[in-house]
């Protein structure tokens, strides 16, 4: 599966379209960089957009819909059963498999950054897509009211920490060291990613906001 990145939105937000080489059928995930940079790269590639992917429903990771809709009238628009039906999107519930062209994407759902959070996980090139789940260095925030540390410490522990240590992290902003790198290369680089338990979690996260608000 190729990925081209565009970085830009509100904050460092990232971009991906992902397309299938057999076909050249493409999606979006996360529509959150202004839309003109991708549309020449869709075009001078002669890729089909067809698809959309949101990992979670801030504004900043949606921002972009409706200059993609003015574009391209056909598109599908796939967000989480627990938003699908208030935003009017197709509804995608875990271990559901969405395909561009022959490849295969399947959704993780990993609440905790925000209650609709899900993963893209492309197990043929071992890539995931993780919006505001994991960064390069560090998790998510868990700030909105509809934030939890404690589910964000089971999707990040007993989901992603579970793939194969080569699994490539496409994150949802640039905030780390790399744009992407491996889930071993983050594991051995950020303490967010080490911890033995729930307390220890919780201390990491609590730490780093304290940090913070000194800035
Ligand atoms: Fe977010």
């Amino acid at each position: 599966m190729n990925v081209k990145y565009f970085i830009g939105g509100f904050d460092k937000n990232i971009c991906y379209l992902i397309w299938c080489d057999e076909s050249n059928h493409a999606a979006i995930v996360d529509p959150a960089v202004e839309i003109n940079p991708i549309l020449e790269f869709i075009e001078s590639n002669n890729l089909v957009l067809d698809k959309i992917l949101i990992t979670h429903s801030h504004h900043d990771h949606m921002k972009f819909i409706p200059d993609f809709l003015n574009q391209f009238n056909l598109l599908k628009i796939y967000i989480s059963h627990i938003s699908s039906k208030k935003l009017g999107y197709i509804s995608l519930s875990d271990n559901q498999i969405i395909n561009i062209g022959t490849e295969i994407i399947t959704v993780l759902e990993t609440p905790g950054h925000y209650h609709d959070s899900v993963c893209f996980w492309n197990s043929k090139d071992k890539k995931i897509f993780t919006g505001d789940t994991m960064f390069i260095g560090r998790t998510g925030r868990v700030l909105s009211e509809k934030s939890s540390i404690e589910d964000l410490y089971h999707s990040i522990y007993d989901v992603l920490l579970k793939l194969p240590s080569n699994t490539i992290i496409y994150p949802g902003h640039d905030y780390g060291y790399k744009i992407y790198d491996t889930m071993k290369n983050n594991i051995e680089s950020s303490k967010f990613f080490n911890c033995q338990n729930f307390k220890d979690f919780e201390l990491v996260m609590k730490n780093f906001e304290n940090n913070r608000k000194k800035r």
